[in-house]
């Protein structure tokens, strides 16, 4: 976000380097109710790109090139399926091992692992990262820089000592995250080239609860997440009485953002001095909808008959919405990684998870192929958390 905020004030920002991101995300949890105990996924760019979970025991890809390209290498999920298999059980022993640590007694609990990396197509500069979690908080983190551990709770620190102690581990995660990751990543690129390098501008619209609610301004159905949106007043920047929602993404593969402005203060001269704007990054004209009272939809009658159902219409986006975050893993791991996540607003919820690595032979057979299992743990002793 910091770094899309001052391209934008250079004015440079629609000729911004793209970082590009890939992650893994693997989530196996206990006793959630209607949630696979284990799931899968890869995101490129933050769109989801496959998704295997235990119930199905199927990887289904989720874009048109992800097809494309499973079709051009027929092996291509072959080991990744018994990678899948094989890592469940091996995950719940986790959750067995850190129930103890914890002293916990009930009975749900998240493990994740995530393993990806950044790519700016500009300078070619790689940032690998590598990530576990426990019950949506960061259990242990990867530091690129320093090659080693780091433990944010006591916990960890048994684990974090025993890993940080395998050299060779470690060895092979520095090749993983510096080279094999971003190799896949630059694949699936190739791949995907015209539909991640597309932009796709918002409708945007304003909405509001109740007559006492902040206004929302609402913007679906863009892509990419790279977006900056606030209100502004008289042509100046709000920063009081504002919220800035979330990217989250939509099921078609676009994403969804809102700012709210408390309109609690202003008196009703004063609104047409309010405007919000919306900037796609790459995109030159900025959405700008002024704030306009015959404008906003409310599922409150203003003129005193019909209304529009906004309860209805936002009930159903929230389920929609949590079906795509639930599938997605997304909610399960509140983003603490400063700046990781490159342009998403600081408190974008992420999902974590994981991976880590097969022997070095098989994977350098995924030179050839982007196959997506450069991630897979190594044998069950190797990491081990004790
Ligand atoms: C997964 O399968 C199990 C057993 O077949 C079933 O009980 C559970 O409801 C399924 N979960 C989901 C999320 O579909
Ligand atoms: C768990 O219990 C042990 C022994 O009762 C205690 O020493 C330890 O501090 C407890 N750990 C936590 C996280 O509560
Ligand atoms: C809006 O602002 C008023 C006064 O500043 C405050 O009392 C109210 O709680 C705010 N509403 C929301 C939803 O934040
Ligand atoms: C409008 O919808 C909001 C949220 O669904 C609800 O809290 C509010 O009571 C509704 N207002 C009316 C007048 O129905």
């Amino acid at each position: 976000m910091k770094i899309l905020v001052v391209l934008v004030l250079l004015g440079l920002h629609s000729a911004a380097a793209v970082i590009h991101s890939l992650k893994y995300i693997h989530t196996v949890s206990s006793q959630v109710p209607n949630f696979p105990e284990y799931v899968a996924v890869g995101m490129v760019d933050d769109v989801q790109i496959y998704h295997y979970d235990s119930n199905t025991t199927r990887v289904l890809p989720k874009q048109d090139w992800m097809n494309r390209l499973t079709e051009d290498n027929p092996e291509f999920w072959e080991r990744d399926i018994d990678f899948f298999r094989g890592i469940q059980p091996l995950f719940k022993g986790y959750i067995e091992t850190l129930k103890q640590r914890f002293n916990q007694t009930g009975d749900v609990h998240i493990f994740q692992w995530m393993v990806g990396c950044e790519w700016d197509d500009e300078t070619g500069e790689v940032n690998g990262f590598r990530q576990v979690g426990y019950d949506g908080e960061d259990f242990l983190s990867w530091d690129v820089k320093t090659n080693t551990w780091i433990a944010p709770k006591q916990q960890a620190v048994i684990t974090k000592n025993n890993w940080n102690n395998d050299n060779e581990q470690l060895a092979y995660l520095k090749y993983l995250l510096t080279q094999e990751i971003p190799d896949h990543l630059k694949k699936y690129l190739n791949y995907g080239r015209s539909s991640l390098m597309r932009t796709e501008l918002p409708s945007v619209s304003l909405l509001q609860k109740t007559p006492s609610s902040p206004v929302s301004c609402f913007a679906t159905g863009f892509y990419p997440n790279r977006v900056m949106m606030f209100w502004r007043k008289d042509g100046e920047e709000l920063h009081e009485d504002v919220e800035l929602g979330e990217i989250l993404p939509n099921h078609d593969g676009s994403f969804q953002m809102s700012v709210d402005l408390n309109l609690s203060s202003v008196t009703p001269e004063d609104w047409r001095r309010y405007e919000c704007v919306f900037q796609l990054s790459g995109v030159k004209d900025d959405i700008i909808t002024k704030l306009d009272e015959t404008a906003i939809q409310t599922n409150w009658s203003k003129t005193g008959d019909g209304g529009f159902p906004l309860g209805a219409v936002i009930g159903v986006v929230v389920v929609l919405l949590l079906l795509v975050v639930c599938i997605v893993g997304f909610f399960l791991w509140k983003n603490k990684k400063k700046g990781k996540e490159g342009f998403q607003p600081a408190n974008t919820s992420d999902a974590s998870s994981s991976s880590s690595s097969s022997s070095s032979s098989s994977s350098s057979s995924s030179t050839e192929v982007p196959v997506p299992d450069g991630n897979q743990p190594r044998s069950e002793e190797e990491v081990e958390l004790q």
